[in-house]
């Protein structure tokens, strides 16, 4: 909190992202009566009440399905599939409600008709809104009371109660928090859109994460079809699931083998690529690393990574220079996940380092060749969790042997390892010597 206009946010020095936010004064809001503590053991829980989607992906990262009365905020960047996605949830939903509401702030019934149109999602059950003010929506929905709602989205909302615009800090957290108050009164699940903006005029949906009961974000770049969504908080459910969606001229389908597709395009027998077993929650995902080393040509060495943390790479580079002997000191480096995927488990180290080796010495890596495994300051090789489940998921894709630490590899002779050729070393040195780099 500050009286006055700052550039820099005195406590996480962030330029540009003090917000005004004016001060209100709260008549509406009366108590409703007090609640007495009670012992844990008397209080009966029901099960929680879920309806799926119909769309796999989507109910995973919901842990399941829809629970009755939840609230999910559906953040990511405008324009990557906030309002597809929803459209097409909400079709789903539709078939097992008499009708369930889309609110829109943003587009008019007409466009949404069109979208509608391309993504062949034609239900009469489905009802459009377009109306910004919350108390004729929670009007419309309380009479109504459709299976669920879409609130598309909640930077368009503004309550009467609050004199700030639309978008600002006050009014985005108000109208949450009243439609989470509806949403638990009336058991009627409701989605939020959240565009995530760089300005701090307008309230990201990171204002709103500690309000809702799940968030949801959407990531994938422009470039690329595929699409990520990434459970980031749930009460109902594990977080760090991931669905893995394509955007395709008929809205997004599921990818449910996200490692094929990750894969689909790799070069084979060429020097600096490697395959990696990544988790992503409990899911494990195949991953492509490339890299390239090539002489400076002039000045300082660079380092760049595109999809890996920037400072791992720096400090990968310098275990393999000092522990593996390789000169990497005249070297430019390059580093990226294939695909446009940010992984940040460090059990891609082993990786990392195995594909700089391979470019420095053009020597290439077995395609029938994958790793996992953390590699310690010392040049060690660390065990890691999930080595099951990642080596299910290589052998699935047709890997053939599978390079780890040693203490993962001797952890895996007690169980089938899928017919694979399991290759365990204890540190860099003998793991370039096991892939003859
Ligand atoms: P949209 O869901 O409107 O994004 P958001 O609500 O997150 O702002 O998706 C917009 C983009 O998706 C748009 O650039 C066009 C593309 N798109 C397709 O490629 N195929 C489709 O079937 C649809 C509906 C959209
Ligand atoms: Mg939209």
């Amino acid at each position: 909190m500050s009286p006055k206009w700052l550039g820099k946010c005195p406590d996480c020095g962030e330029w540009n992202t003090l917000a005004e936010e004016k001060k209100e004064t709260r008549q509406g809001r009366k108590s409703s009566g007090r609640s007495e503590p009670q012992p844990l053991n008397t209080i009966v829980s029901g099960k929680e009440k879920r309806t799926t989607t119909g769309i796999k992906e989507f109910d995973r990262v919901l842990g399941g399905g829809v629970v009755a009365g939840s609230v999910i905020l559906v953040g990511g960047d405008p324009g990557i599939g906030k309002s597809t996605v929803l459209i097409q949830a909400l079709s789903g939903l539709s078939k097992k409600y008499e009708s369930v509401l889309y609110v829109s702030g943003e587009e008019s019934p007409e466009q949404i008709k069109l979208r509608a149109e391309r993504l062949s999602v034609d239900s009469g059950k489905i009802l459009l809104l377009a109306e910004t003010s919350l108390e004729n929506i929670i009007d419309t929905a309380s009479k109504l009371k459709p299976g669920a709602i879409v609130i598309d989205s909640i930077q368009t909302m503004y309550t009467e109660e609050i004199l700030s615009a639309p978008g600002s800090v006050s009014q985005v957290r108000e109208c949450a928090a009243r439609l989470m108050f509806f949403a638990k009164k009336s058991a009627i699940p409701v989605f939020l859109v959240g565009h995530v903006t760089k300005e701090g005029a307008i309230a990201g949906p990171r204002v709103l994460e500690h309000i809702v009961d799940t968030v949801l974000y959407f990531e994938g770049d422009r470039g690329h079809s595929y699409r990520i969504l990434r459970t980031v908080k749930n009460r109902f459910g594990s977080t760090n699931e991931i669905g893995v969606f394509e955007m395709t001229d008929s809205g997004l389908s599921e990818i449910e083998n996200p490692s094929e597709l990750f894969l689909s395009e790799r070069p084979l027998n060429v020097s600096g690529s490697t395959v990696v077993a990544s988790m992503e929650g409990t899911r494990p995902l195949m991953v492509e690393i490339q890299a390239l080393a090539s002489p400076t040509t002039f000045g300082m060495p660079r380092r760049t990574s595109i999809g890996v943390d920037f400072n791992r790479v720096n400090l990968l580079t310098a275990v393999l220079e000092k522990k593996a002997g390789l000169h990497l000191g005249g070297m430019d480096i390059f580093i990226n996940v294939v695909g446009g995927l940010k992984i940040i488990e460090p059990a891609i180290d082993l990786g990392i380092i195995m594909t700089i080796a391979s470019s420095l010495k053009d020597i290439p890596i077995d395609p029938k060749i994958f790793m996992f495994g953390e590699v310690g300051l010392s040049g060690e090789i660390r065990a890691v969790a999930y080595a099951e489940q990642r080596i299910k998921e290589a052998a699935k894709i047709g890997f053939k042997k599978a390079l780890m630490s040693r203490t993962n590899s001797e952890r895996l002779t007690a169980v089938e390892p899928f017919g694979l050729e399991i290759m365990g070393a204890g540190n860099v040195e003998e793991a370039l010597e096991s892939i003859g780099i």
